[in-house]
């Protein structure tokens, strides 16, 4: 059974509140569900993480090498100047994907570049809460588990 850790960075706890009209009404745990959901469907498991901070998010990449099979992440505005966690996904030796609710191609221009995303499996944004299903489906893509 594969074993994904989602990881959610700043800010990513106010989803449901935080600038609905960007990011939609469904909470993290409405997301969490979704996932799960997709995830058992699957024959994999899913596991959550939260931090609003950098720091314990490379803690959390570098625990996942061993534990779990693969990553998706959401990194939030980190996605986008975090050198520390670019580099924290270039060390590990599991595939991580990278998701995003909104297309960040299509925003603000800061929001246009991921520096995490070229050490990545690959990126998948602009799907709202489906972006995380679609997320946990390249992980197991990556990883060969599809039947
Ligand atoms: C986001 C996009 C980022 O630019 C932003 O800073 C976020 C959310 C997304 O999921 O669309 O916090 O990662």
């Amino acid at each position: 059974m594969a074993k994904v850790l989602i990881i959610n960075g700043p800010n990513l706890n106010l989803l449901g509140t935080r600038e609905p009209e960007v990011y939609g009404a469904a909470t993290l745990a409405d997301i969490e569900a979704l996932v799960r959901e997709r995830a058992q469907l699957r024959n994999s498991e899913a596991s959550f993480f939260h931090s609003n901070h950098e720091g314990e998010i490379v803690d959390a990449l570098q625990g996942a090498a061993g534990v779990y099979d693969a990553v998706v992440i959401n990194p939030g505005a980190l996605t986008h100047y975090s050198y520390a966690l670019r580099d924290a996904v270039a060390s590990i030796a599991i595939p991580v994907v990278e998701v995003h609710l909104s297309n960040i191609a299509a925003r603000e221009e800061f929001r246009a570049t991921s520096v995490i995303a070229p050490a990545c499996a690959g990126q998948i944004s602009g799907f709202g809460p489906d972006s995380y299903v679609l997320g946990l489906e390249a992980a197991l893509v990556v990883l060969g588990r599809t039947q």
